[in-house]
């Protein structure tokens, strides 16, 4: 029976200090954790039993999904005391593995696709393992993938720095997406307790074997790997949502939403449970606001992600940011990013009265977490 690993265990620096509160797996994608998602994509295929190969804020991954029952799987944890590399993480977790081949997941990428049509593709060509791909227009952040023409064969898998085409002009490429189908037999390429990153370290090795092949997957993809592909990745979603269930004219909002007098709302929205907004608000297009959350009179909200719990003052715009959970935005606030650089809180942060944080042109703001913010000058580093 094909099982599941889940890597979770990455310190997510790129995406701080979003991560500094909350592991990467648990960060919200359309309202519920991104590792959350995937669990119940590999169970819709018909995996049962599923590993979270966890490390980093390891405690706060087991509070949340325990032994799985919940959600209808089994989950077990590996116990990594400190970040192992991605081959090192699933070499601990050999014992749960070794029966049958199994799907491998980054834990921080937004995928829907159907996880049967890679376990037939497998079925058909063989070999060790199955790289699911996509083509990208800009493939520097990821690791491309060198192909034989006509059959599903890789021939050469290059990490970010070592693709280099012709003239450094990046055009539609092949990349790893970060979501593989293998055989148990991948074990005897990793050796025990030692740090090694799959990509580096064995995928090469079984390459020059001729037993890797790789699989195109259709469908919503996106790695989250840092603040503004995390925006993009909970957008490409919630469209991807509405469309699929045709919801509430373009949007996704709860029923139980507390509506005060007049809202404008330009889709595509989701807003969570027991969410309360007052008069005269202007919500979306491109946002996602969480549960619990209250906004009070004249805020106008654009592109944004807004998670669980935050309190929002009246007369507020926020555009191009993240506000983690527990955030308090007081009166007249402004919180504008721009299309590069965004606004990010973390957890449980103040900002006051009338402050304005725009991001200048070169460079995101950050918050870090249970901050209060008085004032903010560009030359400022909060
Ligand atoms: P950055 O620090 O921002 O590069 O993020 P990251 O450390 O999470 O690394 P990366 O984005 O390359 O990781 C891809 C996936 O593998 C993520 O889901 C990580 O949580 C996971 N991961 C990376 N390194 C380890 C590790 O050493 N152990 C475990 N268990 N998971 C890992």
């Amino acid at each position: 029976m094909t099982k599941g690993i889940i890597l979770s265990g990455g310190w997510g620096t790129r995406l701080r200090p979003l991560t500094c509160t909350l592991p990467k797996g648990l960060i919200p994608v359309v309202n519920k954790p991104v590792i959350e998602r995937q669990i119940l994509l590999l169970k819709s295929a018909g995996v049962e039993e599923i590993v979270l190969a966890v490390s980093v804020m390891s405690d706060v991954i087991k509070n949340y999904f325990n032994d799985g029952k919940k959600l209808g799987v089994k989950i077990h944890y590996t116990d990594e005391r400190h970040p192992l590399g991605t081959a090192g993480a699933i070499k601990l977790a050999e014992k749960f593995l070794k029966d049958d081949n199994f799907f491998m997941l980054n834990g921080d990428v937004i995928i829907n696709f159907d996880f049967n049509e890679m376990v037939k593709a497998h079925k058909k060509y063989g070999g060790i393992g199955l790289i699911a791909s996509k083509i990208v227009d800009d493939p520097s952040r990821y690791g491309v993938l060198i192909v034989e023409e006509g059959s599903q064969k890789i021939l050469k898998f290059l990490e970010k720095s070592e693709y280099h085409p012709p003239g450094e002009n990046y055009g539609p490429t092949l990349i790893n997406a970060g979501v593989y189908l293998l055989e148990p037999e991948i074990f005897k390429y990793i050796e025990p307790e030692k740090k090694l990153s799959i990509e580096v370290g064995v995928f090469p090795k079984l390459i020059k074997e001729e037993s890797m092949f790789y699989y195109p997957i259709s469908g919503v993809w996106k790695d989250i790997g840092n603040p503004e592909e995390l925006l993009e990745g909970n957008i490409l979603l919630m469209n991807d949502i509405i469309s699929n269930f045709k919801s509430q004219n373009g949007n996704l909002i709860h029923k139980n939403l507390d509506v005060e007098g007049k809202l404008k709302i330009h889709p595509p929205v989701t807003i969570g449970e027991n969410v309360v907004i007052r008069k005269d608000c202007e919500i979306g297009p491109n946002v996602i606001i969480g549960d619990n959350v209250y906004i009070g009179n004249n805020v106008e909200i654009k592109d944004a992600v807004i998670y669980n719990e935050a309190y929002i003052s009246r007369d507020v715009k926020i555009e191009k940011a993240i506000i983690s959970d527990n955030c308090l935005i007081h009166d007249g606030a402004k919180l504008i990013g721009n299309n590069d650089n965004l606004i990010l809180l973390s957890s449980y942060v103040e900002v006051l009265e009338k402050v304005n944080l725009i991001a200048p042109s070169n460079s995101s703001i950050t918050v870090c977490h249970h901050e209060i913010v008085k004032e903010y000058t560009i030359k400022d580093k909060i």
